[in-house]
C-alpha cells in the first residue's frame, strides 16, 4: 500500500488530497489519507470491506485510530502529552484538578468567573443519594474497593433517572458534573467500609483535593484539616491522571457509550478495565514488585527475571503501548513523590531506594534500553499514594477518580459526534466451519 499528494486541512477532511493505494487481487483501491492537527495521518478504511471483501487485522489497535478525538495528543516517541493543547507539565505546574477538569469538558481553561462557577456547580453534588449507603454494607469488609467501585458507580445510574437521557445536552452536563463531583466521594466511602470506619460527609468549604483527603482520613471523633502540601499533592497526582487518549479504559467507555448505555453504566465499565495490573492496577502491582524485591542487593535478580522469556515476571511500572521515551507524568510523579516524603518524613520508605537504583539500573540496562522500556507513571505513583496514607488496594481507585473526567469528556466527545455509529469491531475467524449438529449417541 502507499500514500501520495499533500494533504490539506484536519481530520478527517472530505477535500483532503492525499491518499494511499491498496493493491489487493491485482485490483487498485484508492483509500483517503486524513491529517490531524499534529500527529501520524490516518488512512480511512471504513469503505475497505465494502469495497473489497477485505477486514484489517490489528487485534492490539497498534496501528488504529478508532475515532477522531480533539481532546488529548500523546508523542510517545518525544514523552509528549498535551490536554486540549497544553502540556501536562504546564497545567501541573500552574493549574488545579478542576480547571483541567474544565479544560477537558468544554475545551478550553475557565477564566476566573468560569473557574467559580464551575467549582460551586461541583461542589454542590458531592453529596450521594443516603440510600447509596446500604450498597455499601452489602459488600464483605474485605472486599476489593475496586470491586465496590464498580458497582457503585454502575449503580448510580439506579439514583439519578434525572440525568441518563443521552440525548438531552443539559442531562449529560449534570451527570457529568455529578461524576466528578461524586467519585471522591464514593472512593473515600469504600476506603471507610474497608477499615471500619463510618463514611465522613464532604466538606463543601474545601478544595476537591482537600475533600477528598478530610473525607478519607478524618474521623468524627477528631479535628481534621487537610495538609495543604499533602493536597496539592494530590491535587497533583489527579492532573497527572486526568485523561491519555484512547487506552484501554478509554476505550471501553467508548465502546460502551456507542451502544447509547447511560453515562454512568459506561463510566463503571471503564473503572473495571482499569482494574487490570497492565492498565491502572500497575501502581499497585509496582509497588508490590518492590516490597518484593526488598533491598538494592536483589535488584539484579529480578531485572534477570524480567528479561528471561521463560518468566511471566515483567517490571511493573516499566513500559509503555505508547511512550517509548520517558512518560512525561512519571518525571513529574518522581518530584512529587521527593515532596511528600519529605512533608510526611516517610523518607525511610525502604521501597523508595529501591525504586531508584531499579530505575538506574534498567535505564542502563541494553534489555529495556533496545526495547524503549522506561519508568511510567505508576512506578512512583504507588511509593506517593503509600506516603499520603493509602492502602494498596486504594491506588486504582484514585487512578479511576482522577480518570474520570477524561472518560467522561471523551464519551461527551462521542455521543456529540453526528457521525456516531455503535463500535463493532471485525474478527479473523479460525474456528470450525459450518458442520452438522451430532446426537449424543452418535459422538464419540
Ligand atoms: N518488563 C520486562 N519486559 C517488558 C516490559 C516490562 N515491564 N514491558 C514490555 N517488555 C518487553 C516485552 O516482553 C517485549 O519484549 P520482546 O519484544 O522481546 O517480546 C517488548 O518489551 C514489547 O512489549 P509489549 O508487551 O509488546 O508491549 P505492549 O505495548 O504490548 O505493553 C505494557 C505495554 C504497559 C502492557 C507493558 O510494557 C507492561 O506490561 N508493563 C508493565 C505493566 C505496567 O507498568 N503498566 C502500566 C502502563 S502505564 C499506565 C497506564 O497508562 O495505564
Amino acid at each position: 500500500m502507499s500514500a501520495s499528494g499533500g494533504s490539506q486541512g484536519s481530520a478527517p477532511a472530505t477535500d483532503n488530497q492525499k491518499s494511499s493505494t491498496l493493491r489487493l487481487d491485482d485490483k487498485e483501491h484508492t483509500l483517503p489519507v486524513y491529517q490531524g492537527s499534529i500527529g501520524p495521518d490516518v488512512i480511512d478504511i471504513t469503505r475497505l470491506y465494502g469495497d473489497t471483501g477485505y477486514f484489517t487485522f490489528d487485534p492490539g489497535f497498534t496501528s488504529t485510530a478508532s475515532c477522531e478525538s480533539k481532546l488529548t495528543y500523546i508523542d510517545g516517541d518525544e514523552g509528549l502529552l498535551l490536554h486540549r493543547g497544553y502540556p501536562i507539565e504546564e497545567l501541573a505546574d500552574n493549574g488545579n484538578f478542576l480547571e483541567t477538569c474544565h479544560l477537558l469538558l468544554y475545551g478550553e481553561l475557565p477564566n476566573a468567573a468560569q473557574f467559580e462557577d464551575f467549582k460551586q456547580r461541583v461542589t454542590m453534588h458531592t453529596m450521594v443519594h443516603e440510600q447509596m449507603h446500604r450498597f455499601f454494607t452489602g459488600f464483605r469488609r474485605d472486599a476489593h474497593p475496586m470491586a465496590i467501585m464498580v458497582g457503585v458507580v454502575g449503580a448510580l445510574s439506579a439514583f439519578y433517572h434525572d440525568s441518563t437521557d443521552i440525548t438531552d445536552p443539559v442531562q449529560c452536563d449534570i451527570a457529568s458534573i455529578r461524576m466528578i463531583a461524586k467519585m471522591p466521594t464514593i472512593a473515600a466511602m469504600a476506603f471507610k467500609y474497608s477499615i471500619g470506619q463510618p463514611f465522613t460527609y464532604p466538606r463543601n468549604d474545601l478544595d476537591y483535593a482537600s475533600n477528598f483527603l478530610h473525607m478519607c482520613f478524618s474521623v468524627p471523633c477528631e479535628k481534621y484539616e487537610p495538609d495543604p502540601v499533602l493536597a496539592a499533592a494530590m491535587d497533583n497526582i489527579f492532573i497527572l491522571h486526568a485523561d491519555h487518549e484512547q487506552n484501554a479504559s478509554t476505550s471501553t467507555v467508548r465502546l460502551a457509550g456507542s451502544s447509547g448505555a447511560n453515562p454512568f453504566a459506561c463510566i463503571s465499565a471503564g473503572i473495571a478495565c482499569l482494574w487490570g495490573p497492565a492498565h491502572g492496577g500497575a501502581n499497585e502491582a509496582a509497588l508490590q514488585m518492590l516490597e518484593e524485591i526488598g533491598s538494592v542487593d536483589n535488584i539484579p535478580e529480578y531485572v534477570k527475571k524480567a528479561k528471561d522469556k521463560d518468566d511471566p515476571f515483567r517490571l511493573m511500572g516499566f513500559g509503555h503501548r505508547v511512550y517509548k521515551n520517558y512518560d512525561p507524568r512519571a518525571v513529574i510523579m518522581q518530584k512529587n513523590c521527593h515532596e511528600v516524603l519529605e512533608a510526611v518524613g516517610a523518607d525511610k520508605d525502604p521501597a523508595l531506594p529501591v525504586a531508584m537504583a531499579l530505575e538506574k539500573i534498567a535505564l542502563e540496562d541494553e534489555y529495556f534500553v533496545e526495547r524503549k522500556l522506561y519508568p511510567n507513571i505508576d512506578f512512583y505513583s504507588g511509593i506517593t499514594l503509600r506516603a499520603l496514607g493509602f492502602p494498596t488496594s486504594m491506588f486504582t481507585v484514585l487512578f479511576a477518580l482522577a480518570r474520570t473526567v477524561g472518560w467522561i469528556a471523551q464519551w461527551k466527545e462521542m455521543i456529540e459526534d453526528p457521525d456516531q455509529r455503535i463500535g463493532r469491531p471485525r474478527q479473523l475467524y479460525t474456528g470450525p466451519a459450518k458442520r452438522p449438529y451430532v446426537k449424543m449417541e452418535d459422538r464419540k
